[in-house]
Protein backbone atom coordinates (compact mmCIF):
# COMPACT_ATOMS: atom_id res chain seq x y z
CA UNK A 1 0.00 0.00 0.00
CA UNK A 2 0.99 3.46 -0.49
CA UNK A 3 -0.22 7.00 -0.55
CA UNK A 4 -1.45 9.01 -2.83
CA UNK A 5 1.92 10.99 -2.35
CA UNK A 6 4.12 8.42 -3.01
CA UNK A 7 2.28 7.06 -6.06
CA UNK A 8 3.06 10.70 -7.25
CA UNK A 9 6.59 10.81 -6.35
CA UNK A 10 7.20 7.69 -8.28
CA UNK A 11 5.10 8.84 -11.27
CA UNK A 12 6.03 12.35 -11.67
CA UNK A 13 9.11 12.93 -10.02
CA UNK A 14 9.24 16.63 -12.03
CA UNK A 15 6.11 17.90 -10.75
CA UNK A 16 6.34 15.90 -6.89
CA UNK A 17 9.29 18.38 -6.85
CA UNK A 18 7.11 21.09 -7.16
CA UNK A 19 5.11 19.98 -4.84
CA UNK A 20 7.47 19.89 -2.30
CA UNK A 21 8.98 23.16 -2.95
CA UNK A 22 5.64 24.94 -3.08
CA UNK A 23 4.70 23.01 0.15
CA UNK A 24 8.30 24.41 1.43
CA UNK A 25 7.70 27.95 0.56
CA UNK A 26 4.30 28.25 1.93
CA UNK A 27 5.16 26.29 5.68
CA UNK A 28 8.61 28.95 5.28
CA UNK A 29 6.87 32.19 4.01
CA UNK A 30 4.51 34.51 4.96
CA UNK A 31 1.26 34.78 3.15
CA UNK A 32 0.09 38.33 2.79
CA UNK A 33 -2.21 37.95 -0.72
CA UNK A 34 -5.56 38.76 0.79
CA UNK A 35 -7.66 36.48 -1.91
CA UNK A 36 -5.70 33.38 -0.36
CA UNK A 37 -5.85 30.79 2.30
CA UNK A 38 -4.88 27.76 3.55
CA UNK A 39 -7.71 24.71 3.38
CA UNK A 40 -8.69 22.53 5.76
CA UNK A 41 -6.79 18.96 5.32
CA UNK A 42 -9.95 17.65 5.20
CA UNK A 43 -10.83 20.09 2.35
CA UNK A 44 -7.61 18.66 0.59
CA UNK A 45 -8.69 15.28 1.31
CA UNK A 46 -11.63 15.81 -0.69
CA UNK A 47 -9.86 17.23 -3.72
CA UNK A 48 -7.07 15.02 -3.94
CA UNK A 49 -9.75 12.12 -4.03
CA UNK A 50 -11.63 9.72 -6.51
CA UNK A 51 -14.38 12.06 -6.78
CA UNK A 52 -12.90 13.18 -9.21
CA UNK A 53 -13.32 10.63 -11.73
CA UNK A 54 -17.11 11.34 -11.93
CA UNK A 55 -18.89 13.10 -14.59
CA UNK A 56 -22.49 14.14 -13.12
CA UNK A 57 -23.42 16.61 -16.19
CA UNK A 58 -27.11 18.39 -14.72
CA UNK A 59 -27.96 17.77 -11.17
CA UNK A 60 -28.48 16.00 -8.30
CA UNK A 61 -31.50 13.44 -8.98
CA UNK A 62 -31.72 14.38 -12.34
CA UNK A 63 -28.48 13.71 -14.21
CA UNK A 64 -27.32 12.81 -17.82
CA UNK A 65 -25.14 10.43 -16.77
CA UNK A 66 -25.68 6.75 -15.16
CA UNK A 67 -23.81 6.25 -11.79
CA UNK A 68 -24.40 9.18 -9.98
CA UNK A 69 -26.69 8.02 -6.94
CA UNK A 70 -23.74 8.35 -4.53
CA UNK A 71 -21.77 11.42 -5.87
CA UNK A 72 -25.05 13.16 -5.72
CA UNK A 73 -24.78 13.25 -1.81
CA UNK A 74 -22.40 15.78 -1.91
CA UNK A 75 -23.97 18.20 -3.93
CA UNK A 76 -26.89 17.81 -1.80
CA UNK A 77 -25.05 18.68 1.23
CA UNK A 78 -22.97 21.22 0.02
CA UNK A 79 -26.26 23.10 -1.19
CA UNK A 80 -27.95 22.66 1.99
CA UNK A 81 -25.50 23.73 3.93
CA UNK A 82 -24.27 27.01 1.97
CA UNK A 83 -28.46 28.04 2.37
CA UNK A 84 -27.68 27.48 6.05
CA UNK A 85 -24.62 28.99 5.66
CA UNK A 86 -25.83 32.33 3.79
CA UNK A 87 -29.44 32.44 4.25
CA UNK A 88 -30.28 32.49 0.93
CA UNK A 89 -33.25 31.01 -1.44
CA UNK A 90 -31.40 29.02 -3.74
CA UNK A 91 -27.46 28.18 -4.60
CA UNK A 92 -25.70 26.57 -7.46
CA UNK A 93 -22.27 25.67 -6.46
CA UNK A 94 -21.10 24.03 -9.87
CA UNK A 95 -18.97 27.10 -11.09
CA UNK A 96 -15.69 26.77 -11.36
CA UNK A 97 -14.74 29.69 -10.14
CA UNK A 98 -15.30 33.41 -8.99
CA UNK A 99 -15.52 34.33 -12.51
CA UNK A 100 -18.10 31.96 -13.84
CA UNK A 101 -20.31 32.33 -11.26
CA UNK A 102 -20.25 36.37 -12.29
CA UNK A 103 -20.63 35.14 -15.70
CA UNK A 104 -23.78 32.51 -14.95
CA UNK A 105 -25.62 35.51 -13.37
CA UNK A 106 -24.79 37.82 -16.42
CA UNK A 107 -26.13 35.44 -18.75
CA UNK A 108 -29.11 34.70 -16.75
CA UNK A 109 -30.53 38.36 -16.79
CA UNK A 110 -28.76 40.61 -19.77
CA UNK A 111 -28.50 41.05 -23.40
CA UNK A 112 -25.77 41.33 -25.38
CA UNK A 113 -25.00 45.61 -25.07
CA UNK A 114 -27.20 46.18 -21.94
CA UNK A 115 -25.93 48.52 -19.75
CA UNK A 116 -24.16 47.34 -16.14
CA UNK A 117 -22.92 49.50 -13.37
CA UNK A 118 -20.09 48.01 -11.68
CA UNK A 119 -16.97 49.28 -9.43
CA UNK A 120 -13.45 50.25 -11.65
CA UNK A 121 -11.13 47.98 -11.60
CA UNK A 122 -8.67 50.45 -11.16
CA UNK A 123 -10.70 51.86 -8.10
CA UNK A 124 -11.09 48.11 -6.32
CA UNK A 125 -13.35 46.36 -8.65
CA UNK A 126 -12.78 43.00 -10.69
CA UNK A 127 -11.75 42.21 -13.90
CA UNK A 128 -15.37 40.86 -14.75
CA UNK A 129 -17.04 43.59 -13.51
CA UNK A 130 -16.64 44.94 -17.11
CA UNK A 131 -13.15 44.87 -17.49
CA UNK A 132 -12.50 45.82 -21.55
CA UNK A 133 -9.98 42.86 -21.58
CA UNK A 134 -12.65 40.69 -20.34
CA UNK A 135 -15.47 38.96 -21.43
CA UNK A 136 -18.02 41.19 -18.76
CA UNK A 137 -16.41 44.33 -20.72
CA UNK A 138 -16.80 42.66 -24.61
CA UNK A 139 -19.93 41.19 -24.18
CA UNK A 140 -21.99 43.90 -22.00
CA UNK A 141 -21.94 47.97 -22.02
CA UNK A 142 -20.38 48.87 -18.19
CA UNK A 143 -20.43 52.31 -16.93
CA UNK A 144 -18.09 52.41 -13.28
CA UNK A 145 -18.35 54.61 -10.07
CA UNK A 146 -15.20 54.59 -8.59
CA UNK A 147 -14.01 55.40 -4.78
CA UNK A 148 -14.39 59.70 -3.54
CA UNK A 149 -10.40 60.97 -3.79
CA UNK A 150 -10.53 62.45 -0.33
CA UNK A 151 -11.30 59.67 1.56
CA UNK A 152 -10.97 56.36 -0.63
CA UNK A 153 -14.65 55.26 -0.04
CA UNK A 154 -17.43 54.18 -2.37
CA UNK A 155 -19.31 57.29 -3.71
CA UNK A 156 -22.60 56.87 -3.29
CA UNK A 157 -23.83 60.01 -5.03
CA UNK A 158 -21.75 59.34 -8.08
CA UNK A 159 -23.56 55.65 -7.92
CA UNK A 160 -26.72 57.09 -7.79
CA UNK A 161 -26.17 60.04 -10.64
CA UNK A 162 -24.45 57.78 -12.67
CA UNK A 163 -27.30 55.12 -12.34
CA UNK A 164 -29.76 57.80 -13.02
CA UNK A 165 -27.78 58.67 -16.66
CA UNK A 166 -27.63 55.31 -17.68
CA UNK A 167 -30.23 53.49 -16.40
CA UNK A 168 -27.94 49.99 -15.96
CA UNK A 169 -30.37 46.75 -16.48
CA UNK A 170 -27.67 45.53 -13.44
CA UNK A 171 -25.81 47.67 -10.25
CA UNK A 172 -22.83 45.27 -9.19
CA UNK A 173 -21.37 45.83 -6.00
CA UNK A 174 -18.06 44.02 -3.97
CA UNK A 175 -14.57 44.22 -4.99
CA UNK A 176 -11.51 42.98 -5.09
CA UNK A 177 -9.35 45.72 -3.24
CA UNK A 178 -11.56 47.67 -1.11
CA UNK A 179 -10.77 47.84 2.55
CA UNK A 180 -14.14 49.18 3.96
CA UNK A 181 -17.72 47.65 4.50
CA UNK A 182 -19.89 47.55 1.56
CA UNK A 183 -23.63 49.24 2.06
CA UNK A 184 -25.99 46.49 0.41
CA UNK A 185 -28.72 48.31 1.44
CA UNK A 186 -27.88 51.41 0.37
CA UNK A 187 -26.89 50.14 -3.41
CA UNK A 188 -30.46 48.47 -2.89
CA UNK A 189 -32.24 51.76 -2.53
CA UNK A 190 -30.47 52.96 -5.81
CA UNK A 191 -31.16 49.82 -7.88
CA UNK A 192 -34.81 50.35 -6.83
CA UNK A 193 -34.81 53.83 -7.64
CA UNK A 194 -33.91 53.16 -11.09
CA UNK A 195 -34.99 49.63 -11.38
CA UNK A 196 -32.02 47.70 -12.18
CA UNK A 197 -31.10 43.86 -10.81
CA UNK A 198 -28.85 43.77 -7.75
CA UNK A 199 -25.95 41.65 -7.80
CA UNK A 200 -23.12 41.45 -5.10
CA UNK A 201 -20.03 39.89 -5.55
CA UNK A 202 -18.78 38.99 -2.13
CA UNK A 203 -15.77 36.67 -3.50
CA UNK A 204 -13.29 38.85 -0.90
CA UNK A 205 -15.57 38.78 2.29
CA UNK A 206 -17.56 35.98 2.31
CA UNK A 207 -16.03 34.27 5.11
CA UNK A 208 -17.11 37.89 7.27
CA UNK A 209 -20.53 37.58 5.55
CA UNK A 210 -21.14 34.41 6.49
CA UNK A 211 -20.23 34.86 10.13
CA UNK A 212 -22.09 38.07 10.05
CA UNK A 213 -19.22 40.06 10.80
CA UNK A 214 -19.75 41.75 7.69
CA UNK A 215 -23.76 43.69 7.88
CA UNK A 216 -25.51 40.79 5.60
CA UNK A 217 -26.40 41.70 1.41
CA UNK A 218 -28.89 38.44 0.93
CA UNK A 219 -31.65 40.39 1.90
CA UNK A 220 -31.24 42.88 -0.12
CA UNK A 221 -30.19 41.17 -3.16
CA UNK A 222 -31.15 39.64 -6.28
CA UNK A 223 -27.91 37.70 -6.59
CA UNK A 224 -25.34 36.96 -5.09
CA UNK A 225 -21.97 35.63 -6.12
CA UNK A 226 -18.78 34.61 -4.62
CA UNK A 227 -15.68 32.60 -4.57
CA UNK A 228 -15.36 29.56 -2.11
CA UNK A 229 -11.63 29.99 -1.55
CA UNK A 230 -10.80 33.32 0.14
CA UNK A 231 -11.80 34.46 3.83
CA UNK A 232 -14.28 31.21 3.32
CA UNK A 233 -11.50 29.02 3.27
CA UNK A 234 -12.53 26.67 0.75
CA UNK A 235 -11.32 24.73 -2.44
CA UNK A 236 -10.57 26.91 -5.30
CA UNK A 237 -14.07 27.46 -6.91
CA UNK A 238 -17.05 29.81 -7.04
CA UNK A 239 -21.15 29.76 -6.32
CA UNK A 240 -24.01 31.55 -7.31
CA UNK A 241 -26.81 32.63 -4.96
CA UNK A 242 -29.92 33.96 -6.02
CA UNK A 243 -33.85 34.86 -5.03
CA UNK A 244 -36.35 32.18 -5.79
CA UNK A 245 -37.60 33.51 -9.07
CA UNK A 246 -34.43 33.49 -10.71
CA UNK A 247 -33.40 30.12 -9.58
CA UNK A 248 -34.15 28.05 -12.76
CA UNK A 249 -32.48 30.88 -15.09
CA UNK A 250 -29.61 30.70 -13.24
CA UNK A 251 -29.22 26.86 -12.83
CA UNK A 252 -29.81 26.45 -16.68
CA UNK A 253 -27.08 29.09 -17.48
CA UNK A 254 -24.19 27.46 -16.01
CA UNK A 255 -25.33 23.76 -16.86
CA UNK A 256 -25.97 23.82 -20.34
CA UNK A 257 -25.25 26.99 -20.66
CA UNK A 258 -21.79 27.72 -19.61
CA UNK A 259 -20.69 24.13 -18.06
CA UNK A 260 -20.00 20.59 -19.23
CA UNK A 261 -19.73 18.37 -15.89
CA UNK A 262 -19.01 19.77 -12.49
CA UNK A 263 -15.97 19.04 -10.68
CA UNK A 264 -17.51 16.89 -7.89
CA UNK A 265 -14.43 16.57 -6.23
CA UNK A 266 -14.50 20.20 -5.55
CA UNK A 267 -18.26 20.83 -4.99
CA UNK A 268 -17.53 17.92 -2.51
CA UNK A 269 -15.00 19.90 -0.49
CA UNK A 270 -16.87 23.11 -0.63
CA UNK A 271 -19.22 20.89 1.01
CA UNK A 272 -16.73 20.35 3.86
CA UNK A 273 -15.89 23.84 4.08
CA UNK A 274 -19.12 25.20 4.39
CA UNK A 275 -19.68 22.03 7.37
CA UNK A 276 -16.18 23.94 9.15
CA UNK A 277 -18.10 27.57 8.70
CA UNK A 278 -20.83 26.30 10.16
CA UNK A 279 -19.24 25.37 13.35
CA UNK A 280 -18.73 28.46 15.83
CA UNK A 281 -15.09 28.02 16.17
CA UNK A 282 -15.40 29.45 12.18
CA UNK A 283 -16.76 32.68 13.59
CA UNK A 284 -13.85 32.92 16.24
CA UNK A 285 -11.31 32.67 13.34
CA UNK A 286 -12.98 35.41 11.28
CA UNK A 287 -12.97 37.76 14.38
CA UNK A 288 -9.29 37.20 14.45
CA UNK A 289 -8.72 38.05 10.83
CA UNK A 290 -10.20 41.55 11.09
CA UNK A 291 -8.22 41.86 14.83
CA UNK A 292 -5.18 41.00 12.61
CA UNK A 293 -5.94 43.41 9.96
CA UNK A 294 -6.87 46.19 12.14
CA UNK A 295 -3.38 45.82 14.40
CA UNK A 296 -1.90 45.38 10.78
CA UNK A 297 -2.95 48.50 9.74
CA UNK A 298 -2.34 50.84 12.80
CA UNK A 299 0.97 49.05 13.00
CA UNK A 300 1.72 50.41 9.44
CA UNK A 301 0.04 53.57 10.07
CA UNK A 302 2.82 53.87 13.15
CA UNK A 303 5.59 53.57 10.69
CA UNK A 304 4.28 56.20 8.30
CA UNK A 305 2.54 54.30 6.04
CA UNK A 306 -0.62 55.55 3.90
CA UNK A 307 -3.25 53.49 4.12
CA UNK A 308 -5.94 53.97 1.27
CA UNK A 309 -9.09 55.43 3.27
CA UNK A 310 -6.89 55.47 6.64
CA UNK A 311 -7.52 52.06 7.83
CA UNK A 312 -9.56 48.84 7.22
CA UNK A 313 -12.86 47.65 8.45
CA UNK A 314 -12.21 43.99 6.36
CA UNK A 315 -9.25 41.41 6.26
CA UNK A 316 -7.50 43.69 4.08
CA UNK A 317 -5.99 47.46 3.24
CA UNK A 318 -4.27 48.87 0.17
CA UNK A 319 -0.91 50.51 1.03
CA UNK A 320 -0.09 53.48 -1.25
CA UNK A 321 3.71 53.36 -1.88
CA UNK A 322 3.86 57.07 -3.03
CA UNK A 323 5.09 58.91 0.52
CA UNK A 324 7.82 56.37 0.36
CA UNK A 325 8.97 56.87 -3.59
CA UNK A 326 8.21 52.96 -4.24
CA UNK A 327 6.42 51.21 -6.76
CA UNK A 328 3.88 48.49 -5.95
CA UNK A 329 6.25 46.52 -8.24
CA UNK A 330 9.39 47.22 -6.90
CA UNK A 331 8.03 46.30 -3.26
CA UNK A 332 6.35 43.03 -4.25
CA UNK A 333 9.57 42.03 -5.34
CA UNK A 334 11.83 43.08 -2.44
CA UNK A 335 9.28 41.72 0.37
CA UNK A 336 8.56 38.30 -1.54
CA UNK A 337 12.77 38.05 -1.82
CA UNK A 338 12.22 38.24 2.46
CA UNK A 339 9.69 35.73 2.52
CA UNK A 340 6.59 37.83 2.38
CA UNK A 341 4.02 37.43 -0.11
CA UNK A 342 1.79 40.15 -1.00
CA UNK A 343 0.68 41.68 -4.34
CA UNK A 344 1.50 44.87 -6.25
CA UNK A 345 -2.25 46.63 -6.61
CA UNK A 346 -3.51 49.95 -8.31
CA UNK A 347 -4.33 52.24 -5.79
CA UNK A 348 -7.21 54.81 -6.60
CA UNK A 349 -6.44 57.61 -9.30
CA UNK A 350 -3.26 55.89 -9.96
CA UNK A 351 -0.99 56.93 -12.25
CA UNK A 352 1.43 54.18 -12.76
CA UNK A 353 0.81 51.32 -15.39
CA UNK A 354 -0.99 48.29 -14.22
CA UNK A 355 1.84 46.11 -14.18
CA UNK A 356 4.03 48.51 -11.79
CA UNK A 357 0.82 50.35 -9.62
CA UNK A 358 1.71 52.31 -6.73
CA UNK A 359 0.66 50.28 -3.81
CA UNK A 360 -0.17 47.09 -2.54
CA UNK A 361 -2.65 44.66 -0.86
CA UNK A 362 -2.47 42.88 2.16
CA UNK A 363 -4.55 40.42 3.54
CA UNK A 364 -5.10 38.52 7.04
CA UNK A 365 -6.63 35.52 6.19
CA UNK A 366 -3.77 33.18 5.19
CA UNK A 367 -1.61 34.42 8.01
CA UNK A 368 -4.74 34.08 10.67
CA UNK A 369 -5.26 30.24 9.59
CA UNK A 370 -1.97 29.45 10.58
CA UNK A 371 -2.31 31.47 14.07
CA UNK A 372 -0.74 34.15 14.01
CA UNK A 373 -2.28 36.74 16.12
CA UNK A 374 -1.39 40.76 17.23
CA UNK A 375 2.37 40.44 18.41
CA UNK A 376 3.01 38.49 14.48
CA UNK A 377 0.61 41.46 12.93
CA UNK A 378 3.31 43.95 14.76
CA UNK A 379 6.22 42.31 14.01
CA UNK A 380 4.99 41.80 9.73
CA UNK A 381 4.66 45.75 10.36
CA UNK A 382 8.03 45.71 11.33
CA UNK A 383 9.80 43.96 8.51
CA UNK A 384 7.77 45.61 5.82
CA UNK A 385 9.07 49.17 7.20
CA UNK A 386 12.72 47.92 7.12
CA UNK A 387 12.18 46.23 3.69
CA UNK A 388 10.76 49.37 2.29
CA UNK A 389 13.77 51.70 3.56
CA UNK A 390 16.01 49.19 1.24
CA UNK A 391 14.41 47.36 -1.08
CA UNK A 392 17.61 46.85 -2.86
CA UNK A 393 19.44 46.01 -0.20
CA UNK A 394 20.03 41.97 -0.96
CA UNK A 395 21.63 41.41 2.47
CA UNK A 396 18.63 43.01 4.09
CA UNK A 397 16.61 40.77 2.31
CA UNK A 398 18.50 37.72 3.52
CA UNK A 399 18.50 38.63 7.18
CA UNK A 400 14.19 39.56 7.28
CA UNK A 401 14.16 35.85 5.34
CA UNK A 402 15.72 34.40 8.12
CA UNK A 403 13.41 36.03 10.53
CA UNK A 404 10.80 35.39 8.84
CA UNK A 405 11.57 31.29 8.52
CA UNK A 406 12.68 31.33 12.55
CA UNK A 407 8.97 32.99 13.03
CA UNK A 408 7.15 30.25 10.46
CA UNK A 409 8.44 26.97 11.92
CA UNK A 410 6.90 28.49 14.95
CA UNK A 411 3.48 28.30 13.73
CA UNK A 412 3.40 24.88 11.06
CA UNK A 413 0.76 25.15 8.50
CA UNK A 414 0.07 21.72 8.16
CA UNK A 415 1.56 20.33 11.11
CA UNK A 416 -0.48 16.77 11.35
CA UNK A 417 -0.42 16.38 7.35
CA UNK A 418 2.14 14.19 6.70
C1 LIG B 1 -14.43 40.32 -6.23
C2 LIG B 1 -13.96 39.14 -7.03
N1 LIG B 1 -14.83 38.52 -7.85
C3 LIG B 1 -14.47 37.47 -8.60
C4 LIG B 1 -13.21 36.95 -8.53
C5 LIG B 1 -12.84 35.83 -9.47
O1 LIG B 1 -12.55 34.67 -8.88
P1 LIG B 1 -11.71 33.53 -9.69
O2 LIG B 1 -10.29 33.96 -9.61
O3 LIG B 1 -12.03 32.30 -8.90
O4 LIG B 1 -12.25 33.48 -11.07
C6 LIG B 1 -12.28 37.52 -7.66
C7 LIG B 1 -10.92 36.95 -7.58
O5 LIG B 1 -9.97 37.52 -7.24
C8 LIG B 1 -12.66 38.65 -6.90
O6 LIG B 1 -11.80 39.28 -6.10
Amino acid sequence: MKTAKQFLAIADPDIYAVYTGERKRQEEGIELIASENVVHPAVLAALGSVMTNKYAEGYPHARYYGGCEVIDGAEDLARERAKELFGCDHVNVQPHSGSQANMAVYLATLQPGDVVLAMDLSHGGHLTHGSGVNFSGKLFKFVHYGVRKDDGRIDMDDVERKALEHRPKMIVCGASAYPREIDAEAFHAVAKKTGALLMFDIAHIAGLVATKLHKDPVPWCDFVTTTTHKTLRGPRGGMAMCREEYAKALDKTVFPGMQGGPLMHAIAAKAVSFKLALEPSFKEYQKQILVNAKVLAEALTGCGFDLVSGGTDNHMMLVDLRNRGLTGKAMEYALNEAGLTVNKNAVPFDTEKPTVTSGIRIGTPAVTTRGFKEPEMKRIAGWIDRISRGVDDESLRKTVREEVRELCLEFPVYPDLE
